[in-house]
Order: C-alpha cells, then structure tokens, then sequence
C-alpha cells in the first residue's frame, strides 16, 4: 500500500490516543492506520507563534511521524475560532442563528489552507495518499492541486452537511464546494448528510450526479462522495477497560452512588450537544415524578471546548446557571442531583463510568455521528447492560436504533425515556443491546479507515 499522509487541523501524537479518543473527537481514529502505512500527520500544533514562519517540528513515535506548523494569533483568532468555529461549525449544525458571516474570517481561512499546502508539500511524495480531514480544510485538496499535485486525495467531513436552503446562507457558498469537488473521494458520516451535499451540487451547482455510484462530474472532473459511518477502536477500547484503572473509576462512582441509578452524559461543552435541553428534560423528570429523586443520580462530564469563542462562554455560563437551579430545587443533605464536571477525562477511567451508569444519556441537537453513544455500548457488561438514550439528530441513530431514541429539543420526550430506561427489565436491555453490539464491534475505525482508503487507492475515480 502507498504511504498515506493526513492533514487535519489538530495532530494528536500517538501516545495522546486514550486522551484524544475520550472526547469522542477526530483525533483517536486516526493513528491505527498510520500505524500500518508509515504515515505521516500534519496539520497545526496547536501553539501560537509571534508571527508565521512556516517551520515545521516533526516527531517520530510508534512508526508516525507527526509533522507540525505553529500560527500566528490573527490566524488562530480567524481561521480557527473564525472561519471554522464561528462560520462552519455552527452553520453545518444547523445553528445559523449563532453563524457569523465575517469576510476577515473567510479570508483568515484561505489564508491558511494556503499555509497548510505550502507547508505539507514537500512532505509529500508522487505516490502517496492524501487524506484531508474536516471542516476546518475543505479548500486545502483544490490548494495542493493548484501546486501540481496530481495525487490521490480525499477528504472526510466528520460533522454534518447541512440542507442546502439553509447551506446558501453561506456567502460565496459555490466557492467552498466547487474547491471541493478537488478531491477524488469525499467521505460522509451518514447517508443524510451524503444526500444533503448531492442535492446541493444538483440544484445549485449543476453538476451532474449519479446517486447510484455516487459520482458527481462537475467541469469535466468526477469525484466519488459516499457515507462512511465512523466507529471507535473496540479492541483499543477493551483494553483500557481491563486495566486497574477502568475498575477504580466504576468503583469510585459506584460507591459515591449508593443505592441510586447512575446515568451518564460524557460530551465536549458544545452548544450542538443540547446540554442545556437535556438539563431541561431532567429537571422535567424530576416535576413529573418528585419521588424518584433518590432513584437517581445524574453526571454530566463536560470538558471545556473551543473558550475563546463567545457562543462557548455562553453555552457554559448557561449550563451552570441551569445545574445549579435543579441541584438548588431538588437537593436533600444527602442527596444532589446533578454533578457536573468540567474536566476530561482519560478512556480508561470512562469506560468505568460507561459501565458503572445504567443509562447513558447522549443527546445532541444535531452531530455528525457521535462516538460516545458508541463507546457506551462498547463497555457494557453484555450480561446486564445499561440503556442508551440517543437523540434520533445524532448520525449514530441510524445505525443504533435499538436505543431509546428521542427528540432533544423535547423535555416530555426526555423525560419519558429516562422513566422507560429506569423501568426497563433486564431482559429488553439485553435485546436491544445484543441488537446493536454487532455493529459497535464490527464497523470499527479499522473497517471506516480501509473502506475509504480502498475507495480512494481505487485510482479509476477522478484523475485529473
Ligand atoms: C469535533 C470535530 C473535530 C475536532 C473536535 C474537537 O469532533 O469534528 O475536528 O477536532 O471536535 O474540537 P477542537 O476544536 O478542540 O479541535
């Protein structure tokens, strides 16, 4: 197999795997296939410098290389908390309400995908394939082949693609999408939002779209766009489970509970998580049924994200405002409701909290696919299972759909499921969760990684 080399806006090295991977984010996925393919990882190395110089700091470690640039503030503060999290992030949630339209962070954001393909070329050699990954480089493939380079490249989107009438809200939309036709194959997380972007290149752009093989032509150019559904690392997370220190955190939690049900909600501090909303669903549960406050306990671990980005200090105050007013209603001497924890938290230590709570709450607004709802099941003890409640707007519902699905945005629907999941006997959670193991366990990172590094070594798709 060529070398493989991948472009992403946050390396991880690979010893920060169980770290990164706890967060349910881009980072852990990635370094199995580095592994096998003497692969090299580019991308920002997350330090602020005075100004860019371009220079590159590479680090060997367990057969990666990663290779890293540091930016300057103006880019950080445009490209990255900007054009990125401030444009793309909210938009492609759906949240044009929060979306920020601002020409100084579109031009922030060329910027730097022009840095990123001036930097990572001579890393490149003719043979190698190129995978670019997420919302913060969708330009980078049109970039890297304005400087010659006729490599396989293909990019994977791991957040949602939104509906094209709210897509066009966006200015110079066409612009994004055209650079994206650049690449030979685009990955998505579901087929929902794979229609979503076809449908966008049908109606706005004119290309031609076979659904069928899923390839657009567009300029005389084709380019293959599929759905591959992200899993986690099952054995890499089996592993961490058997350690001493998977035990401790489920005996810590156990311990601290009691008597009570614990359920559990594990979600970087986003607005797109709905944290608010299932606070509300709680804090309705609680009305509804006043004597079940002692049944359970409900932990909420939410490491702080992306805090130089205003809707992420509101998203935080709000949280705060809203845990304390539950824990200020309903607490008891003995009892509090809500414990919230502002802090990450290792892979190992999770999946004892995964194990140790007998529901898993994961309950985003909308989200490209959502690890978490994965990782839950994943360290189920098979014989007596928890339940896993899951916002039918997470990509993960379409594959997960033996777990209680709900809408969010709905404190009854919450509400009501946390009753169900309390009440349900053993043998249903067993049932559903022997329905939906198989996948966990089968359409692993492994399986994501060589579907879509098959599709792009293919080699009859898209050459320029
Ligand atoms: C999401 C994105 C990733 C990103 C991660 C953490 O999962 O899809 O690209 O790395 O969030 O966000 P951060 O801004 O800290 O990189």
């Amino acid at each position: 197999m060529s070398r493989l080399v991948v472009i992403s806006n946050r390396v991880a090295v690979p010893k920060a795997r169980g770290a990164a991977g706890a967060q349910g984010g881009l980072a852990g996925a990635l370094n199995s296939a580095l592994q096998s393919n003497q692969g090299i990882w580019f991308g920002w190395s997350g330090e602020e410098c005075e100004s860019y110089t371009g220079e590159i700091e590479t680090v060997e470690s367990e057969g990666v290389t990663t290779a890293t640039v540091a930016l300057s503030k103006q880019d950080i503060d445009e490209y990255y908390n900007g054009y990125a999290n401030s444009t793309l992030w909210p938009l492609f949630h759906y949240r044009i309400d929060l979306t920020e339209y601002e020409q100084d962070f579109a031009k922030g954001y060329e910027r730097v995908n022009e840095r990123f393909a001036e930097a990572a070329e001579p890393l490149i050699e003719d043979n190698d394939l190129i995978w670019v990954h997420d919302y913060h480089l969708i330009p980078l493939g049109e970039r890297l082949r304005a400087r010659g380079m006729k490599n396989r490249i293909g990019f994977f989107l791991h957040i949602p693609w939104p509906p094209a009438r709210l897509f066009v809200s966006l200015p110079f939309h066409e612009r994004l999408v055209t650079t994206m036709l650049a690449y030979d194959v685009i990955g998505f997380q579901t087929d929902e939002w794979l229609d979503s972007f076809l449908h966008y290149c049908t109606k706005e752009l004119g290309a031609e779209v076979d659904e069928a093989s899923g390839t657009i032509t567009y300029e005389g150019r084709t380019t293959i766009a599929r759905a591959y559904p992200i899993g986690i690392d099952w054995d890499h997370l089996q592993e961490q489970g058997n350690t001493g220190e998977a035990r401790q955190a489920g005996q810590r939690l156990l311990s601290s509970t009691r008597h009570r049900i614990a359920m559990l909600g594990v979600d970087r501090l986003d607005y797109s998580k709905g944290l608010p909303e299932r606070i509300d669903g709680i804090a309705r549960f609680f009305d509804k049924h006043p004597e079940r406050v002692r049944d359970i306990v409900y932990i909420q671990i939410a490491p702080p994200s992306r805090e130089d980005v205003e809707s992420y200090q509101r998203i935080r105050e709000t949280l705060e405002q809203k845990t304390g007013q539950i824990n200020g209603a309903r607490s008891e001497v003995d009892i509090v409701p809500i414990r919230y924890v502002n802090r990450g938290h290792s892979l190992a230590e999770l999946f004892g909290f995964y194990r140790a709570a007998k529901i898993g709450l994961v309950t985003p607004l909308r989200d490209g696919m959502n690890l978490v709802a994965k990782e839950y099941l994943g360290a189920q003890d098979p014989d007596d299972p928890g339940v896993l409640i899951l916002s039918r707007f997470a990509g993960a519902a379409q594959q997960l759909t033996e777990a209680i699905l709900v809408n969010p945005h709905s404190p009854d629907d919450l509400s009501h499921a946390i009753n169900k999941a309390l009440d349900m006997p053993r043998e249903e959670r067993k049932r559903r969760y022997d329905a939906m193991i198989g996948t966990v366990r089968e359409d692993n990172v492994h399986r994501w990684t060589s579907n879509f590094l098959a599709d792009l070594q293919g080699g009859e798709f898209g050459s320029p």
